[in-house]
């Protein structure tokens, strides 16, 4: 079962920003777009590039290593259904930016 744990504070992801934030193991990349904040796997299932370093259009990040495209809201990639990048669900309290973690 999933639990919220701060990742973040509002504060450090204005409208544009992205952030990697490292807990228990898994790298979650952060990203707010136009006010929402999204939280996908930061690390790039082709070979391990950092998402949050890659360009952004709209939800879809573009992987800074070789170009692999995801949407950061649903983890689905124009490559294809086999390939699925996981997202979690984002839950805002004040300014704390809480991340539904495995
Ligand atoms: S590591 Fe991301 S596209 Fe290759």
């Amino acid at each position: 079962m999933s639990r919220f744990v701060k990742l973040a504070t509002l504060g450090e992801l204005p409208v544009g920003a992205a952030k990697e934030v490292e807990f228990e193991g898994r790298v979650y990349g952060l990203f707010n777009v136009n006010g929402e904040i999204l939280a996908i796997d930061a690390i790039c299932p082709h070979q391990g590039g950092p998402l949050v370093d890659g360009s952004l259009e709209g939800t879809m990040v573009t992987c800074p290593w070789h170009g692999w495209q995801f949407d950061i809201k649903t983890g689905k990639t124009p490559l294809g259904p086999k390939i699925k990048q996981a997202v979690f669900a984002v839950k805002i309290e004040g300014q704390e930016v809480l991340v539904a973690v495995p």
